[in-house]
């Protein structure tokens, strides 16, 4: 190659940015105001942001030289705190959003009258609390609604099911930074490229295997689960004779188990307790925006009584769910096994 090819110094010149991506998918709509583009682009910046602070560069900044007092003199924000802030006032700036539910905060957050958008978004904005110290993946999840109505956002509107979601996403904080987005067109994933500080479209189309080899659940809990979930999980492990086991992957971390399940196959499966009867996972900004990424790569995404979950009409903004998502093949196996067992208890 010659030496004054652009490639020859190792850089793409006409790389595929996120930004880039959603505005060519923005002109295929000539009606397009522009402003879920820009409200991707608020979100973008506070997905760096987040990266750049989960991943502590700028050690000084998070915790201070000398201690948990920063260089201000103010004590240290927490990053879940921070990573919330970060996100309120990255979408509240973008001049998009009217409302916004986030897992931090327990009412809807409402955003000033000269600023509002017709979006309302959901997000999650640091999930996997539990590993957050000991840095193991965790991520951000989002969901984006449309406002449906002229005037002060109403109840119902931010009451609602999965099917109405404009685009919803995750920001992965793994061993490299990726967000994966639909605007229900497929789905597709971005590498954050920290030297261009830059999302580059790395997965295309992303599709979610038929079948998978692993399950996802925490099998802490199995004392508390349904017959139907305690045969179909004793049946991985112990394979009748001629059917193939499956292996067990559990991170702790919903985003890297999802995103682990989108590309490899799979089963991810959080289940109702005794102690959780509707299960752990949020809907409004854990469950759907998930099932919504999962449904647009071809898998399924449901409830344990077998009803989608993009389907399930929200009667609170903090509502549970139960969780079972991944490969069509592995989750109408699970089925059968609720059917088989539990529909008759
Ligand atoms: P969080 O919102 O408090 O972080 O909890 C959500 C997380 C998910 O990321 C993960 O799938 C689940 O909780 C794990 O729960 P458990 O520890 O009960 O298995
Ligand atoms: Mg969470």
């Amino acid at each position: 190659m010659a030496a004054d090819h652009p490639s020859a110094y190792g850089i793409e010149t006409d790389a595929m940015t996120l930004q880039r991506y959603v505005l060519q998918q923005q002109r295929k709509h000539p009606n397009a105001s522009g402003d879920l583009t820009n409200l991707l682009t608020s979100l973008l910046t506070a997905f760096k942001a987040i990266s750049s602070s989960v991943r502590k560069a700028g050690l000084a900044h998070l915790y201070g030289i000398a201690g948990d007092v920063n260089v201000q003199g103010e004590e240290v924000k927490k990053l879940d705190v921070l990573s919330n802030e970060l996100m309120i006032n990255m979408l509240k700036s973008s001049y998009t959003v009217c409302a916004m539910v986030s897992e931090e905060n327990e009412k809807v957050i409402e955003v000033d009258e000269g600023k509002q958008g017709k979006y309302i978004v959901t997000f999650d904005p640091l999930d996997g609390s539990s590993n957050i110290d000991c840095l193991v993946s965790i991520g951000t999840i989002f969901g984006i609604f449309r406002k449906t109505s002229d005037g002060p956002v109403k109840k119902e509107e931010l009451l609602q099911t999965g099917r109405n979601l404009v685009a919803a996403g995750y920001c992965l904080y793994g061993s490299a930074t990726m967000v994966v987005l639909s605007t229900g067109h497929g789905v597709n994933g971005f590498m954050l490229d920290p030297s261009l500080g830059e999302f580059i479209l790395t997965h295309r189309h992303m599709k979610v295997p038929e079948k998978g080899k692993v399950y996802s659940i925490n099998e802490g809990y199995a004392k508390q689960w349904s017959k139907g979930l305690t045969e179909y999980v004793r049946t991985r492990k112990f394979p009748e004779e001629g059917q193939k086991g499956m292996n067990q992957r559990y991170v702790g971390s919903m985003v890297a188990d999802i995103h682990r399940t989108l590309l490899n196959g799979g089963i991810f499966l959080y289940p109702a307790t005794k102690d959780a009867p509707n299960g752990k996972l949020r809907l409004l900004y854990e469950s759907a925006p998930m099932a919504f990424i999962m449904e647009q790569a071809g898998g399924i995404a449901i409830l344990q009584d077998g009803s989608a979950i993009l389907d399930i009409q929200p009667t609170e903004i903090h509502q549970r769910s139960t969780v079972f998502m991944g490969s069509k093949k592995d989750v109408e196996e699970l089925v059968q096994f609720f059917e088989k067992y539990d529909k008759s208890a």
